[in-house]
């Protein structure tokens, strides 16, 4: 993944993406390569995305905030960040190879989220839900907190956690546009609109001296 930063954003072919979610303006999910999702993320990246003392951050998030129990990783891969492994952790992604390599899944499916946009759950399966450095991969946000809202059980936490890298070509319009603190915002904006959470609360996970990677959290407990 490549700094935003480094994105030359006059020189992206945007396409227009025809199904979206209401509620952000115009052109605000078209993405430069609208193609199946299954082609980019066919090749197994066995690779983290951020630094180390990103991952740290991650990992000290979750511990701080008590992710245990049944727990959903959204667009999971081969790595999940936790220092101690949940009681039974399942995994959701796009690439076969980099969920069987992940030592903390219980189970995992593979499911593209822009194609369909519901989980394979039960209502309240989960006792916690995460998605980490991906959520600016999808074009239908809303729909999919929705679903998150549904498979978690009263009182459970969506944790979204991201930095300021991402693969160009397929983040959307509306995320390469902004900075930090408007990625917040957005991703405020889908836990409100799915109208299944509470108080969203956010923070700068890293040092802000930290001179590698910023790792920013959002998160809301489902209403009960
Ligand atoms: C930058 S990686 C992050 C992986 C992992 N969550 C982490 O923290 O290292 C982006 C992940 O999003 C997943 N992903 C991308 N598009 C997706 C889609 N349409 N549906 C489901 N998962 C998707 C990919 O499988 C990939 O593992």
């Amino acid at each position: 993944m490549v700094k935003l930063s480094s994105v030359e954003l006059d020189q992206l072919p945007f396409v227009s993406e025809p199904d979206a979610d209401p509620g952000f303006p115009p052109g605000f999910f078209d993405r430069v390569d609208p193609s199946p999702d299954e082609h980019f993320y066919g090749r197994p990246r066995l690779v983290t995305h951020i630094d180390r003392e990103a991952i740290r951050a991650v990992g000290r998030l979750y511990d701080e905030l008590g992710i245990d129990g049944d727990v959903l990783d959204l667009m999971s891969s081969w790595i999940s960040h936790f220092p101690r492994t949940p009681r039974r952790l399942v995994g959701l992604g796009m690439n076969e190879s980099e969920l069987r390599a992940n030592r903390q899944l219980a189970e995992w499916v593979v499911r593209d989220l822009n194609v369909e946009p519901t989980l394979p759950f039960a209502d309240e399966t989960f006792d916690h839900a995460l998605c980490s450095v991906s959520v600016d991969y999808l074009v239908r946000p809303v729909r999919i907190f929705t679903e998150v809202g549904r498979v978690l059980r009263p009182g459970g936490l969506f944790v979204i956690t991201f930095s300021d890298r991402c693969f160009p070509t397929k983040a959307i319009r509306g995320w390469l546009e902004t900075d930090d603190a408007g990625h917040v915002a957005i991703v405020r904006r889908y836990f409100e609109l799915s109208e299944r959470f509470g108080a969203v609360e956010a923070q700068l996970r890293t040092d802000p001296q930290h001179e590698g990677d910023p790792l920013y959290g959002v998160w809301a407990r489902r209403r009960q």
